[in-house]
């Protein structure tokens, strides 16, 4: 069944080749099966494992080995030891290790991203043959977080964040968290094809009632990177937020301050009206009489 879905691929390598790799191409498939992943950033240089190496009583002229990508297209072909075959797009930037057969590739670009399948044959008899799926993935830049206020009031500050991260590959998820709250973005992607770097934006209006922190995650093929921002609610209230402890402190002082006031000046004062008021009963003390009436005298005088 896979044999007849595999044709067309084997057609394109008969051109290639001119070789009849029907039977090689079913197992190929066979065992893409199980598959093996390699991620590479772009720029680095990478390894895919083949399935062979060859012993040291051999050489690769006894052997024919191709490197495919997605099936269709031949990054490298080897036979008797001799180059054959070399994709345009790979040109300078591969090698294939003469022993193991791996394919190393440098720099690597967004466009080599894909399944590849090294295929190796013995005097035409098929050895091995096996899938490597490459990642590749570019690193974005560390999120830019801007808040911008666009409504105040006491109780609360509008902001608008916008948070923006670019060029990477592949396309992200972009989330975001308030303390430890998720929150979602309404996210857009720019990116001028599919296997270009991307550029994500992120916005969000936030009713923001106390200082939160903000953080933003920009996810890709395993990848992660984040950023966060406090926000601050901004305050232009008329009345200035004055701690009630201190309202409470200076009431107080006010208080305790009247009190004493008005004991020290009761103590000079109510004493010798209560005694005059008790002293004019009690005629028989002279001294105190002759004494007191000269106070509440003055005392008029003064409030005059
Ligand atoms: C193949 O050989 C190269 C060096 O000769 C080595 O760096 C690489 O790890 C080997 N790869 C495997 C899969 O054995
Ligand atoms: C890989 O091949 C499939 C068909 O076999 C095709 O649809 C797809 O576009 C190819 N991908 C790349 C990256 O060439
Ligand atoms: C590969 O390198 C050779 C020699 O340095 C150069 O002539 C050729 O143009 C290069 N090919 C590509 C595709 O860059
Ligand atoms: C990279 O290649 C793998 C394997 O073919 C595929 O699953 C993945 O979608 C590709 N990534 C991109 C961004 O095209
Ligand atoms: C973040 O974005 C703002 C607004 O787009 C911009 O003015 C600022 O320069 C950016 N900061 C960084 C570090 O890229
Ligand atoms: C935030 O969440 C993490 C786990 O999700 C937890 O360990 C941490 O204590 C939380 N912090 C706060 C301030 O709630
Ligand atoms: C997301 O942004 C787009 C364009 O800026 C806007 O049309 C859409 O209504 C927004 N969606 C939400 C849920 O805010
Ligand atoms: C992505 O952002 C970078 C830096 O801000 C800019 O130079 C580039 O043109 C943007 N790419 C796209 C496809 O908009
Ligand atoms: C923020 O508060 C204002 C005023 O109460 C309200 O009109 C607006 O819808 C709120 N916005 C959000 C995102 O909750
Ligand atoms: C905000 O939260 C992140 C992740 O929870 C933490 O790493 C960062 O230190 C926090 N920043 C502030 C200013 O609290």
């Amino acid at each position: 069944m896979m044999c007849l879905r595999a044709s067309p691929p084997a057609l394109a390598l008969r051109m290639c080749l001119g070789l009849g790799l029907f039977v090689l191409l079913c197992l190929g498939i066979g065992q893409a099966l199980e598959k093996k992943v390699v991620k590479s950033k772009v720029g680095e240089k990478v390894s895919l494992p083949c399935c062979h190496e060859i012993p040291r009583s051999e050489s690769l002229h006894k052997y024919r080995v191709y490197w495919q990508k997605n099936i269709t297209d031949v990054v490298l072909a080897y036979s008797e030891g001799i180059m054959i075959s070399q994709h345009e797009r790979y040109q300078n930037r591969t090698e294939m290790d003469p022993w193991n057969l791996t394919l190393w590739i440098s720099p690597v670009e967004i466009l080599d991203n894909g399944s590849y399948q090294c295929v190796v044959q013995r005097n035409s008899v098929l050895v091995c043959s096996e899938s490597v799926i490459l990642f590749v993935t570019a690193d974005f830049s560390k999120p830019n977080i801007t808040a911008e206020v666009s409504a105040d009031s006491c109780e609360l500050t509008e902001m608008v964040i916008t948070c923006s991260s670019h060029g990477g590959f592949p396309k992200p998820k972009i989330s975001g968290a308030l303390n430890n709250m998720s929150v979602e973005w309404n996210a857009s992607w720019v990116s001028e094809s599919s296997f270009s770097p991307y550029n994500v934006t992120g916005k969000l209006v936030l009713n923001v009632t106390k200082d939160v922190n903000m953080t933003c995650s920009v996810e890709y093929s395993g990848f992660a990177t984040s950023a966060s921002l406090l926000l601050k609610k901004t305050n232009n209230c008329v009345v200035p937020p004055v701690p009630p402890p201190y309202n409470v402190i200076t009431a107080s002082i006010i208080i305790v301050i009247t009190f004493i006031l008005a004991v020290t000046l009761a103590a000079r004062y109510l004493p010798r009206h209560v005694c005059s008021r008790c002293c004019k009963r009690q005629d028989s003390v002279e001294e105190g009489v002759k004494e007191y009436t000269k106070a509440p005298m003055t005392a008029e005088t003064s409030s005059v």
